[in-house]
């Protein structure tokens, strides 16, 4: 379970109860239809304080939840890797940079990119008391992704849930400024096939310009997956707590957080030599594993069978979105 840190739960419970539920119910209500519908934003989707305070409410621990997964991946191939300054862009009202600090002790300077000013004033005040200096001393700017603007320059530049709401047709473009100066690149994306389709076509930028795939992808050659045939995505369970309940009205305890996501480096990571990008099927006495693997693409339903002792332990325990070594 990604577990909200305690000092962003409690923060994040304070900033919400400022608000009569109803209006927050409303506001998640609408924010969730136009995130559905999925096209990009001719003008900011958190359009006042409620708004921000209900993405906050019933985005952000899910959010944060994902970005924490996927760093966490990439920080395990890249042992090497200690990140002192973050640039967050489209960051909303933070989830990226609690999740980078978490997961990079080394972190020290962190930026947030921010269009909308409401988002930053909750952004802030929920990192005021936050444990971790690298959130609690962060900048937050107000500005505009721009390409015409110099390029954010930082050891890792994060975009979180962000690329949908761009014009299709800058996308490219800005994910070339924003791996223009920057060490490591992490894009998150929703877990959805139009998520999937703009990571596919982001990783494919990143690798043209010369970085290397560090998570998830156990290669930096074309994603195998034929397009429009399925879509590589993961999942991060996330507890839900009462009012993110009630905002959601839901009743589950917890809910799964689907995300699809790419994190480059300029440094050539430890990679895997497969990796397992659906939840594996565990059978009596064998575990089906579908594989995406360096050397020979997609491989589904590789059998794990109890004959192979350890390697059968392994793959019992294993899950989706762990590596696995190929014999
Ligand atoms: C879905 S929210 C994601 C927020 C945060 N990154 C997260 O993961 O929770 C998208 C954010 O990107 C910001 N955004 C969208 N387009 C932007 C642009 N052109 N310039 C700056 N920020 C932008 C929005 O204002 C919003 O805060």
């Amino acid at each position: 379970m990604a577990v909200l840190p305690d000092d962003l739960s409690s923060a994040l419970d304070d900033e919400l109860a400022r608000h009569p539920v109803a209006r927050l119910t409303q506001s998640v209500d609408r924010l969730s239809a136009r995130y559905r519908q999925g096209d990009a934003a001719a003008s900011p989707i958190l359009s006042s304080d409620v708004d921000v305070a209900a993405y906050a409410g019933y985005r952000m621990p899910a959010t944060y939840a994902a970005v924490h997964a996927a760093l966490a991946e990439a920080a395990s191939r890249a042992p090497g890797f200690e990140p002192r300054t973050q640039i967050d862009v489209g960051g909303g009202t933070g989830a990226a940079v609690w999740a980078a600090a978490g997961v990079w002790p080394s972190l020290a300077k962190c930026t947030v990119l921010e269009q909308v000013a409401g988002a930053i004033g909750l952004g802030k005040r929920l990192a005021a008391g936050a444990g971790l200096p690298a959130v609690r001393d962060a900048e937050w700017r107000r500005g505009l992704v721009d390409p015409a603007a110099p390029a954010p320059e930082a050891d890792l530049v994060t975009l979180s849930y962000v690329l949908g709401e761009l014009p299709d047709a800058t996308r490219a473009g800005v994910v070339r400024w924003l791996a223009a100066k920057a060490g490591a690149v992490a894009l998150i994306e929703p877990g959805t096939p139009a998520g999937y389709e703009r990571i596919r076509a982001a990783r494919a930028e990143l690798i043209d310009l010369g970085l290397h795939v560090v998570a998830p992808c156990p290669h930096d050659a074309a994603c195998p997956i034929a397009p429009g045939q399925d879509w590589c995505h993961f999942a991060a369970r996330l507890p839900r707590s009462g009012l993110h309940r009630r905002l959601k009205a839901g009743t589950l305890g917890f809910e799964d957080e689907k995300f699809a996501y790419v994190v480059a480096s300029r440094t050539a990571p430890e990679r895997p030599d497969a990796r397992i990008i659906r939840h594996p099927k565990k059978h009596k006495g064998w575990v089906a594993l579908d594989l995406c693997t360096a050397s020979e693409g997609l491989k589904p339903a590789v059998a794990v069978s109890k004959k192979q002792g350890q390697r059968y332990r392994a793959a019992r325990d294993a899950e989706w979105g762990d590596g696995w070594p190929v014999d």
